[in-house]
C-alpha cells in the first residue's frame, strides 16, 4: 500500500449530495449459486427502477470480468479479490448516489462481510438479497453449460460443485425462485427499497 498518500475531503458533504440530487445510494448485493437467477431478477429490477427514472446500474459478474477484473481467475484468492474490488466499485457508486446493483455468485461469507463493512463504515446501506435455488434445480437450468462442463471435470473450482457455497445467515432478503418468479422478486425488493425510503 503506497504511504505519500492523502485522502481529498468531498466538494459536499456527505449529507447533501443526496439532497442535491433528491435519491439516496443503495447497495443492492445479490449472492447465490450460478444459475440461481442474479442477474435475470438483477436486470428486471434495474429495468423497473429506470423506468420510475432512478439514478440505477448493474455491476454483473461475467461483465466485469471482461474488463475491471479480466486479470483474475476462480481460485479462492482470485475471488477474494474479484469480491473485493466489486466492494469497493460498488460502495463508490452508492456514494455517488446510485441505486447499485451486484450480481456475484460471490461466495464466501468473509468476503461478503468486507464488502458490507465497507458501507457500512462510510455510512451507505447494503443490502443483501440471497438468490436461493437448490442445486438439483439450477442444474437442471443449467443455461451455459456450465454445470454439465464442471460435471464432466472440465471446469474446476466450480461453485456448488468443486468449490463451496457458503449461504448468508441473514441477509436482508431471501428470494427462493424455486418458488418465486422474477415479477414476485423485483416486486419484494422494490417494497423494502420503498420502506426503507430508497425509493
Ligand atoms: N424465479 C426465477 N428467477 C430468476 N431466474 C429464473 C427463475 N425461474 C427460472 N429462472 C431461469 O434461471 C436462469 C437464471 O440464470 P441467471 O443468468 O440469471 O443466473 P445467475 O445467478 O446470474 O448465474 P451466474 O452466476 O452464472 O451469472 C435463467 O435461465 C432464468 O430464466
Ligand atoms: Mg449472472
Amino acid at each position: 500500500m503506497s504511504t505519500n498518500i492523502t485522502f481529498h475531503a468531498g466538494s459536499v458533504s456527505a449529507e447533501e449530495r443526496p439532497t442535491l440530487l433528491s435519491q439516496k445510494g443503495v447497495t443492492i448485493w445479490f449472492t447465490g449459486l450460478s444459475a440461481s437467477g442474479k442477474s435475470t431478477i438483477a436486470c428486471a429490477l434495474e429495468q423497473h427502477l429506470l423506468h420510475l427514472h432512478k439514478f440505477t446500474y448493474r455491476l454483473d459478474g461475467d461483465n466485469i470480468r471482461f474488463g475491471l477484473n479480466k486479470d483474475l481467475g476462480f481460485d479462492e484468492k482470485s475471488r477474494n479479490e474479484n469480491i473485493r474490488r466489486i466492494g469497493e466499485v460498488s460502495k463508490l457508486f452508492a456514494d455517488a448516489c446510485c441505486i447499485t446493483l451486484t450480481a456475484f455468485i460471490s461466495p464466501y461469507r468473509a468476503d461478503r462481510a468486507v464488502a458490507r463493512e465497507l458501507h457500512e463504515k462510510a455510512g451507505l446501506a447494503f443490502v443483501e438479497v440471497f438468490v436461493d435455488a437448490p442445486l438439483s434445480v439450477v442444474e437442471q437450468r443449467d443455461p451455459k453449460g456450465l454445470y454439465k462442463k464442471a460435471r464432466a471435470g472440465e471446469i474446476k473450482d466450480f461453485t456448488g460443485i468443486s468449490a463451496p457455497y457458503e449461504a448468508p445467515e441473514s441477509p436482508e432478503i431471501h428470494i427462493k425462485t424455486d418458488e418465486c418468479d422474477v415479477t414476485e422478486a423485483v416486486r419484494r425488493i422494490t417494497a423494502y427499497l420503498s420502506e426503507k425510503s430508497f425509493i
